[in-house]
């Protein structure tokens, strides 16, 4: 027993004294209402301590104990669907005990204890096992079977296991030394879970936005930084993700934004459901909310906890995408605890240790062979946004993002005046998987994907310097020919890269959808570069019905697309005939 007692109270962060025998990143009781807190620091028998709850009211002198174990989060059966605080306490049970404000101190695991679930072992006694072998299956959801895993750092000869219905407390057999085996196991959240190698990604995550998936391709475990100022669609952008996006799990993180929007996310997501599979989006959804007027150092957990959920169902053979909105809050919240701490501060007061911090983060993303049998290849795709203030790329957090991710999907304030959105400047937004990531769109998409794409990309790189000269000469000081650049390019803007995430239709834009409407601009472009060849002159163009063809494909509801894709192909034929 510790006789702990708190000296000191600063915001997040409570100093304890004497501290006894702790370890850094145990986790402790604080005060009276035993709030839950981390030591982050040891200096002799004095503990810092950061706090994941609000320390109003914590008094000098309340005790402090120890817990001997460290943040973790309980893994098993029953995560997907749930919404849970930064440090992984489900915020139903919550309110349910406490109504709707959090009480503190309550310790809730993350996973319902009275749930059972009807588990079908898949080895039986006598048989060895390691660690992250497949025990047996759960149908955790109608769409998703949930290998039962073997705890890392666990292993031995089965005595006995067998088919039932069990609750994640109770052991569904046992090993021959005694250990009890069960539904879920525990993991400290800051660690990241074994593999036995990293791969390469060679498909693409289908992120059903046309910008993305035809310009600037992620491949499945990879990373991307989304970084844009105010109001550029950051949000409106990890939430169209994690709502139609291809993935077997997603998990979606609301790190530090404003509540409304959480509020949103939470009725959204509730009554949507999968366009592919037609379930309800929350079976293959995790939650994680964590908004700004909830305690920072929660903030700082909530990542971690995003991340170790993903990796589990990793773990099992998944592709899991982590959203993230936004990890600008989440580096503040480190920076507030540093200061806290009175660590000497770094670059614009953000910690010296920030960029490590963020690319061991960002390192958690990949796609992998997992540790055990039956091998499985499973992949975690990290999606997210940075909020630089006053839109400045220079500023630290997007700079340390930069220096690891493999795509930049970069917004841009004047696009979104403009109301061009998605807002991603293509200048200067890029993308490390577009090689890995081309036979899979040649194959699934069309043989053309890879053509069609560069030619865009050169199409608007024409453009912008086209636009230039003509704000010195004007637009008809311009040849024909690039008169019909800025024509191509403005088709390329408003229908293939500009995308309405509020439309029902154009929310989503499945991949043959963004090759038709690609397909369909160079189709415009190589019939009016003949007509304007024959000397015809640029009125021959009908170009206001092709743009009204162009639209209605764009927001044509799927069963209409085929009709709505040859009519555009029809306008487009029928350029210059009268
Ligand atoms: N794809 C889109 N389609 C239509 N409108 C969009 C789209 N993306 C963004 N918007 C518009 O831009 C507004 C701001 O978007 P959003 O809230 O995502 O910005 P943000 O970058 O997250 O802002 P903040 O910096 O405040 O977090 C939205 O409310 C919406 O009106
Ligand atoms: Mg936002």
């Amino acid at each position: 027993m510790s006789d702990a007692r708190i000296i000191r109270v600063a915001g997040a962060i409570a100093e304890a004294s004497p501290m006894g025998d702790v370890a850094l990143y145990e986790l402790v009781e604080v005060g009276e209402r035993k709030l839950l807190g981390e030591v982050i620091r040891l200096d002799g028998q004095v503990a810092t301590i950061q706090v994941f709850e609000e320390t109003t009211g914590l008094g000098l002198d309340e005790p402090v104990h120890p817990t001997a174990g460290s943040l973790t989060t309980e893994l098993g059966p029953g995560l997907l669907g749930s919404i849970l605080d930064g440090v992984g306490r489900p915020l139903h049970a919550m309110a349910d005990r406490s109504g709707d404000f959090i009480a503190p101190g309550m310790s809730i695991p993350p996973l319902d204890p009275k749930v059972r679930w009807a588990f079908t072992p898949t080895v039986s006694s006598g048989a060895e096992i390691a660690e992250c072998d497949v025990l047996g299956t759960v149908e955790e959801s109608p769409g998703l079977v949930h290998q039962i895993l073997v705890p890392p750092s666990t292993q031995g000869r089965v005595a006995q296991i067998d088919a039932g219905t069990y609750t994640i407390e109770q052991a569904i057999g046992a090993l021959e030394d005694g250990t009890p085996l069960r539904l879920s196991h525990k993991w400290a959240i800051r660690r990241r879970r074994p593999m036995a190698r990293r791969l390469a990604g060679d498909r693409p995550f289908i992120t059903g936005q046309r910008v993305f998936d035809f310009l600037f391709p992620v491949a499945e475990g990879g990373s991307v930084a989304v970084p844009g100022g105010f109001g550029t669609g950051k949000t409106v952008i990890e939430q169209s993700l994690a709502k139609f996006a291809r993935a077997d799990v997603m998990v979606y993180i609301g790190c530090g934004e404003r509540g409304n929007e959480m509020a949103d996310v939470l009725h959204d997501f509730g009554r949507l459901t999968d366009p592919q599979t037609g379930r309800p989006i929350m079976d293959r959804t995790v939650l994680i909310v964590n908004t700004s007027n909830m305690p920072v150092a929660a903030r700082d957990a909530s990542v971690y906890l995003g991340m170790t959920i993903a990796e589990y169902y990793r773990d099992m053979g998944y592709h899991v995408a982590v959203l993230a909105d936004s990890l600008s809050r989440w580096a503040e919240a480190l920076r507030e605890i540093a200061a806290r701490l009175q660590e000497m501060p770094g670059e614009e007061g953000y910690p010296t240790y920030l960029a490590n911090r963020m690319s061991r983060l960002y390192e958690r993303a990949g796609r992998v062979e997992t540790l055990g049998s039956p091998s499985r290849t499973g992949a975690v795709t990290f999606i997210s946004a940075v909020s630089p203030p006053g839109g400045d790329f220079a500023e630290p957090v997007t700079q340390a993002s930069l220096r690891v991710v493999g795509a930049l999907w970069a917004l841009d304030t004047g696009l979104a005046h403009q109301r061009q959105f998605p807002a991603v400047d293509w200048d200067t937004s890029y993308s490390l998987y577009v090689e890995a990531t081309s036979d899979w769109f040649s194959r699934e998409g069309s043989s053309e994907w890879s053509t069609l794409r560069l030619r865009t990309m050169q199409l608007l790189q024409r453009d912008r310097e086209l636009r230039e000269i003509a704000g010195l000469v004007g637009v008809d000081a311009l040849a024909d020919d690039d008169r019909l650049i800025l024509e191509g390019a403005r088709i390329a803007r408003e229908f293939l890269i500009g995308q309405n995430a509020f439309h029902e239709h154009d929310a989503f834009s499945p991949v043959t959808k963004t090759h038709a409407l690609a397909k369909l601009l160079w189709d415009f472009m190589t019939r009016a570069g003949s007509i304007l060849r024959d000397d015809a002159g640029f009125e021959k163009l009908d170009l206001a019905a092709v743009r009204l063809a162009f639209g209605a494909v764009k927001t044509a509801a799927p069963t209409d697309m085929d009709a709505t894709v040859s009519r555009a192909a029809d306008a487009i034929a029928n350029m210059g005939a009268t």
